[in-house]
């Protein structure tokens, strides 16, 4: 910065930064997105002290018109940004001071560090408003899917060998569920990502009789009873990124959670499987081999939580050890941040597009869930239902399977004569369990993937989502 600009902090210096110096500590290009946050609190803190006298309301009126002015140009694009003034905050505060002298007052009872603090949080709080209603939006894509295949079975998988039957959609609203959790986890971190910071100066707040709640109610930093929320600890204000932190903690979960929503329609959709073909717009061919259909908005999807926890490890390891208060280092946190922001929102929206852009191959799903063995574990539940231990009823239907295969049968295929070769415990009713109509309406206890429930619980999904 030369001396003779406006902003200059301190009569202390003589000279600038060289230009790697300037390089090397400048937040302009990446913080910048922060302008039009930047410009509210300001225009906050002008009015709050345009009310305790530090202003003239004239001039406090003409800080903000020349605030709004210089928000109107930025937004049509008239706006040069000035890569040697460091940050957006000095950006604003220089242009500010070009077009209205009294702009020279603005940053009293105010450091960047109070202001940093405040343009985040209200920049987090916007976003965590958008990414909820996107949370929101991809529920409807899975229940949806859900409630357009409701009829549909698939193989339930555990260690990724068949297990036991399931409705597809109940295998969605697992899903479903796990992303409700990272909406409440996300309107929990909300309530202390909406807290002010304002007032906290450098880090011992000021002599000046700033007005606290008044900058928080103007900022929409309040309770959910409408009384304002400051911080209680300006040195806490000053130095704490917890909020960001926290954060990246629920993006980074909520991107493991649809990393693993990834994986299984990359599964699906592979000709091992054939469960679901996903738009050609959501695929990609390959550049040499012609057949190929490749899913990778999903292979995104997966990708993309790598750099989500990546984003959180590299917040937490930035302020283990700092000394209390403001470190330069904090200027490091954004990046991460803005990251961690675009690629979950971006991983939400685009997950959500493409499983509203899926079809299900109800004729692959069918013979997947035919598969008798599926049913071995409800023909031990029915010797269970003979009065035999379950340990026993489990031993005796391993050696069924055993048996099947020694005759290279399928498992609905033995005859009533040769179940009872292993045990007269069987009786003529017990090869109804490989009916499987019948064996999903038997599952009817809350949770479960039967027939009845899961239908109960898309119409729950559906209402809830309205
Ligand atoms: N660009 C800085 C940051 O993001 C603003 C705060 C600078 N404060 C300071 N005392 N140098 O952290």
């Amino acid at each position: 910065m030369k001396k003779s600009s406006p902003l200059s902090r301190s009569g202390r210096f003589s000279s600038g930064p060289g230009r790697d110096v300037a390089k090397f500590t400048e937040s302009i290009s990446f913080d910048r997105r922060l302008w039009r946050h930047d410009l509210v609190g300001s225009i906050a803190h002008a009015t709050m002290l345009g009310g305790i006298g530090v202003l003239t309301k004239a001039e406090a009126k003409r800080i903000v018109r020349a605030l709004e002015a210089i928000g109107d140009d930025i937004e049509s694009g008239r706006f040069e940004w000035d890569e040697s003034l460091e940050d957006v905050h000095m950006n604003l505060e220089a242009e500010l001071t070009r077009r209205e002298p009294a702009g020279a007052k603005l940053h009293t009872g105010r450091s960047r560090n109070d202001q940093v603090a405040l343009d985040m949080r209200m920049w987090l709080r916007d976003e965590l408003v958008e990414l909820e209603l996107e949370l929101r939006s991809l529920q409807q894509a899975l229940v949806a899917l859900g409630q357009a295949n409701d009829s549909i079975v698939i193989p339930g998988y555990t260690h990724l060998q068949r297990a036991q039957p399931v409705y597809f959609a109940h295998h969605l609203l697992a899903y479903v569920e796990m992303i409700e959790r990272d909406r409440e986890r996300l309107l929990d971190a909300f309530s202390r990502v909406n807290v002010c910071p304002l007032g906290s100066g450098a880090l011992a707040g000021s002599t000046l009789p700033l007005d606290r709640n008044q900058v928080a109610a103007m900022l929409g930093f309040e309770d959910s009873r409408g009384r304002p929320v400051v911080s209680q600890n300006s040195m806490d204000a000053v130095s704490d990124r917890d909020f960001a932190v926290e954060f990246c903690f629920v993006a980074s979960l909520l991107g493991v959670h649809l990393s693993r929503l990834a994986e299984d329609v990359i599964l699906w959709s592979s000709s091992e499987f054939d469960f679901i073909r996903i738009a050609d717009a959501y695929t990609t061919g390959s550049s040499l081999m012609p057949q190929k259909k490749n899913p990778d908005v999903a292979e995104l999807a997966r990708g993309k939580s790598g750099r989500l926890v990546g984003n959180l490890v590299s917040l937490l390891t930035l302020l283990k050890g700092l000394p209390m208060t403001y470190n330069r280092d904090l200027q490091e946190d954004k990046e991460p941040l803005f990251d961690s922001i675009d690629s979950v929102r971006a991983t939400v929206r685009l997950t959500a597009a493409m499983l509203q852009h899926t079809s299900v191959n109800a004729g692959a799903c069918a013979a997947a869930a035919a598969d008798p063995a599926l049913l071995a574990t409800d023909l031990a539940d029915w010797l269970v239902g003979q009065k035999v231990p379950f340990r026993e009823a489990h031993h005796l239907v391993g050696e069924v399977v055993g048996l099947a295969e020694k005759l290279a049968k399928p498992l609905n295929r033995l005859t009533l004569k040769e179940l009872q070769g292993v045990s007269r415990k069987f009786k003529a009713g017990a090869l109804e369990v490989f009916e499987l109509k019948q064996a999903l309406a038997k599952r009817t206890s809350t949770g479960s993937p039967g027939t009845k429930e899961v239908k109960k619980q898309l119409r729950r999904w559906a209402k809830r989502l309205g």
